[in-house]
């Protein structure tokens, strides 16, 4: 791989940061106002989704409409998303993770999900057989994801068009009204996929003090 390795270990807790069990889960990333996250809760109730929301506006909205409708399987997260999977999640837990409609980071390409190194951390955490959809209105940000998938990820992947009546995000609808292509990866993980980060456990909360070694006192 020719992406240099993620420093997990100097993210720091985000703030009230909860632990959470070893249970299989889906995670929604830069989940906005939560209209996906609503609709998937509702339709999979057999599913546990976690929706996590950086911009407060967008979170408290997101909990607000989940309090009118009460899915018990859905829980929204306010926090940024790297600090947080690299605190809560187990290797292989994951059995979707959704990053519909990311900022496309014009001036940033470093910032784009499958350009930063912790694309392979957020890899590790997704279980055999599980999968990423990747949406977006930028038919270069698409094709810039499908090279890295080919060139370092070495994943496979399914590449579909949006249909132009579907309706799951804010984003989605103000970009298919505007007649505008909207496409979506879906990337899998194969069975026995290797990242160098497959035996690294959640920091649960810990600072990296708590993490090194005593020293020998003599
Ligand atoms: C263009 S909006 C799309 C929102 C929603 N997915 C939709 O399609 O309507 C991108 C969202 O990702 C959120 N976001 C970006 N980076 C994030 C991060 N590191 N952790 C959590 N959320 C993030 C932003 O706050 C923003 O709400």
């Amino acid at each position: 791989m020719s992406i240099r390795q993620f420093q997990a270990q100097r993210m720091h807790a985000p703030r009230d940061f909860q632990c959470i069990e070893n249970n299989p889960i889906c995670v929604e990333i830069g989940a906005g106002k939560g209209k996906h996250a609503l609709l998937f809760s509702e339709q999979h109730p057999e599913l546990k989704l976690i929706a996590i929301e950086r911009t407060r506006e967008k979170y408290i909205a997101m909990q607000k409409q989940h309090q009118l409708e009460g899915q018990t399987n859905l829980t929204p997260i306010h926090a940024d998303a790297l600090p947080w999977v690299v605190h809560a999640l187990y290797p292989n837990q994951v059995q979707q993770f959704f990053i519909l409609y990311p900022n496309p980071e014009p001036h940033n390409p470093a910032q784009r999900w499958l350009n930063m190194p912790f694309f392979e951390f957020l890899l590790s955490r997704l279980s055999p057989n599980g999968s990423i959809t990747l949406a977006s209105n930028i038919p270069e940000y698409i094709a810039e994801a499908e090279q890295q998938l080919k060139d370092v990820w070495k994943l496979p992947y399914e590449k579909q068009t949006i249909a132009s009546d579907s309706a799951r995000t804010h984003f989605e609808i103000k970009y298919l009204e505007r007649g505008e292509l909207c496409q979506q990866l879906i990337i899998a993980k194969p069975e026995h996929y290797q990242t160098r980060f497959d035996k690294v456990g959640p920091r649960q909360g810990k600072s990296v003090e708590n993490l090194s070694e005593p020293s020998d006192a003599n």
